[in-house]
């Protein structure tokens, strides 16, 4: 199993090239779900859990067609929907990511019976999916679910007034997916405002959808009879960018970002110049610039537009290492502080009470082998590693592979000492 190792103590610099959103492209992925005709993504970023839900549309009689470009220029994807013949998503392509619940919302729209695995626990937490099947039943499914799979059926969705319990960004997706094809006008309060669901709705809205308000907490969704093809490009990712300012802070570098955006990032930047960071938003790039010693932020996790729960992890290797104590309030999911132990490991000095973590910056972390437990908390235990003297060992770094292109080349072309090992 592959294995990260790096040295510490290089101040990050220099320039790279930001990929396209992971988020944003898996239920833009499915939307291609919803049409017979060919829908075209570009800025697709190489990632496993790409390659996973692809593998897992072409399981469903998709016709998938990727070609492939150099880390950070973003692969252009096809997806064909038309012989769409087999509506399932089976638990051994469940269980490795969660994200494919998102083909539940479309499938039962365009085709009228999905069957879905039920996504289980996973590290951080248990993150049922109750929202979404909630959602459907209100527009007229019927669903059942029996031997660990969700299983709907709708002759025609039916236009309804949803409301969610919480703020859910995948459960907001999928029944705004199901409303595009239903009969009717469905109207979603309470509804995730998360950037990512801004670019799916205007990859529907190209597709002949008819949404009003995506970005704000009610969407309003005009149901059609059929949708059509479109070429949509995939928004930028914004948790690899605020993990690359992350890295670049907490090393005391100077970086620059392309391709990137500010506008979907203002909870993190305002952290990040809290910190002490000087900070320049660009057309499409954005740079950072580290002070000698960063300042201790305190943060708290809530839905867009407040602080993303993604960053929090990142945030917690800054906090390890920057002047003064940050009390760490997670709000989002209840079990998101494995990576906090690892950090111990490096020497952090960090105390965990409930969805609280006080953390007291020290002045230096030292090298030692840590374990990766999820996408994130790899990601702050590579910063931390950064920093760290000496070396440091990742291990289990697929996690890692889930969410960041490229992820060796690009810190080695900021300088870094970084490399896979087997
Ligand atoms: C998405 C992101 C993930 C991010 C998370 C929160 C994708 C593919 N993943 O995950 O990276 O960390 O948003 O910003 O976009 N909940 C329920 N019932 C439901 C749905 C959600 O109880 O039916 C709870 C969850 O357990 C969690 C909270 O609501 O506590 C928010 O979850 P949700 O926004 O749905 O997260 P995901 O969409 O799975």
């Amino acid at each position: 199993m592959d294995k990260l190792l790096i040295a510490g103590g290089v101040p990050l610099s220099g320039e790279v090239a930001i990929s396209g959103a992971k988020n944003a492209a898996l239920p833009l992925l499915c939307a291609a779900l919803l049409t017979r005709e060919a829908v075209t993504f570009t800025n697709v970023p190489h990632l496993n859990d790409i390659g996973t839900m692809l593998k897992l549309l072409a399981q469903m009689g998709v016709k998938v067609a990727r070609e492939a470009a150099r880390v950070g220029a973003g692969d252009t994807v096809t997806l064909d929907a038309s012989g769409l013949d087999n509506a399932v998503a089976p638990y051994e392509m469940v269980k490795t990511m969660r994200a494919s619940i998102l083909v539940l919302g479309p499938l039962v729209a365009r085709t009228g019976e999905a069957k879905v695995s039920l996504p289980g626990g996973c590290a951080i937490g248990a993150r049922p999916v109750d929202q979404h099947i909630k959602g459907l039943t209100a527009m007229g499914a019927e669903i059942a679910v029996e031997h660990g799979y969700v299983h709907a059926r709708a002759t025609r969705l039916k236009g309804a007034r949803l409301f969610t319990d919480m703020v859910t960004v995948t459960g907001t997706e999928n029944l705004m997916m199901a409303a595009c094809l239903a009969e009717g006008e469905t109207v979603i309060e309470n509804a995730a405002r998360e950037p990512e669901v801004v670019d799916l709705a205007n990859c529907l809205v190209a597709m002949g959808a008819r949404i009003s308000g995506a970005g704000g907490d009610v969407i309003r969704i005009q149901g059609v009879d059929a949708l059509h093809g479109a070429t949509h490009r995939i928004m930028p990712d914004r948790i690899e960018t605020g993990t690359y300012l992350c890295a670049a802070a907490a090393t005391g570098g100077e970086i620059r970002l392309t391709g990137a955006s500010a506008t979907s990032l203002d909870a993190v930047i305002d952290k990040l110049m809290d910190t002490g960071c000087e900070i320049i938003a660009e057309r499409d790039a954005i740079r950072l610039k580290a002070p000698r010693r960063l300042t201790a932020v305190s943060i708290r996790t809530a839905p867009y537009p407040a602080f993303p729960t993604d960053m929090q992890a990142q945030f917690m290797a800054i906090n390890a290492v920057a002047d003064g104590t940050a009390v760490m309030r997670e709000t989002i999911f209840e079990n998101r502080f494995m990576h906090a132990v690892e950090l111990i490991r490096l020497g952090a000095d960090i105390k965990i009470d409930g969805n609280t973590a006080f953390v007291k910056g020290v002045p230096k972390l030292d090298g030692a082998t840590v374990m990766a437990t999820d996408l994130r908390a790899s990601a702050s235990l590579v910063i931390a590693g950064l920093v760290a003297q000496g070396e440091t060992l990742i291990e289990r770094i697929y996690h890692l592979d889930r969410g960041y292109e490229g992820l060796e080349q690009k810190l080695a072309a900021l300088g870094a000492n970084i490399r896979r090992v087997k």
